[in-house]
């Protein structure tokens, strides 16, 4: 089942969301959390460090896996979902490093990285909480429009995708043209799903999730057939459908 969380803006979002991961991790403080990377979770991962670091929230029984990684960016290179998740959430936990993990995008053999990886996430468990967000053409993850791939997978990104990641290289020619992406079925087998999205410029990716079809051709309509299914958005983002929907806030 879907529902849809409707937040005032940003902030109020990222703490919804804040409190969706941190309620996971006290209800089951051994909890395997799926995340994110991108502009979206920032807030909420800012919010989840405050927390912990208030005494709140102790994160040493977690696991966590991340949804994707650029191929070719070592863990050191700032622009590396590795990096990311290190500099902005994991190293200012007490989370056991050696729990935390991502797809690797410099392994020697890439065509055997997806395996390793689904192997990592079968030993695991379930994923308790998925954390996503959404591409501007409706990926979730990596998983771009057109094909359904159920497993871990290389993937070839869409042009979309290179041109909207590459603000955060110096050039569009330096944004990595392959990552490696949880697929769509490693995500729908996720317990709980939650998908944030907050910003006009995702309006239409969103109003095509909520109404339109479910098809390959919007991976994110596929999060429809999941049994919990929460999408947290603010009032910009759904804005192509407040009229038909009539969302009160929350
Ligand atoms: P963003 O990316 O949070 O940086 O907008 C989301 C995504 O592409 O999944």
């Amino acid at each position: 089942m879907m529902k849809i969380m409707k937040a005032q803006d940003y902030e109020h979002a990222s703490r919804v969301v804040a409190n969706f991961l941190a309620a996971q991790v006290l209800l089951k403080p051994d909890c395997i959390l799926g995340l994110a990377t991108g502009s979206t979770p920032l807030g909420a991962y800012q919010e989840l460090v405050k927390r912990h670091k208030e005494g709140e929230l102790s994160f040493a029984q977690v696991t966590t896996f991340n949804l994707d990684e650029y191929f070719g960016l070592p863990p050191e290179d700032e622009r590396s979902y590795h990096y990311y998740m290190h500099y902005h959430f994991l190293d200012h936990l007490d989370i056991r490093q050696e729990q935390t993990h991502l797809p690797n995008g410099m392994a020697e053999n890439l065509e055997a990285e997806p395996k390793r990886y689904d192997g990592l996430m079968h030993q695991a468990g379930q994923i308790d909480l998925q954390l996503l967000g959404i591409g501007l053409n409706g990926h979730i993850g990596f998983n771009e429009p057109g094909e359904i791939i159920n497993d871990t997978h290389v993937v070839d990104l869409t042009e979309t995708t290179i041109e909207s990641n590459s603000r955060f290289f110096q050039r569009s020619e330096d944004v990595p043209r392959k990552a490696i992406t949880m697929g769509i079925g490693t995500i729908l087998r996720a317990k709980k799903i939650v998908m944030m999205v907050t910003g006009e410029n995702k309006a239409k990716a969103l109003k095509n999730t909520i109404l339109g079809p479910i098809t390959a051709d919007v991976p994110a309509t596929l999060l429809r057939l999941h049994s919990d299914f929460t999408i947290v958005a603010d009032a910009e983002a759904l804005s192509l459908v407040q009229d038909r929907l009539d969302l009160a806030e929350i």
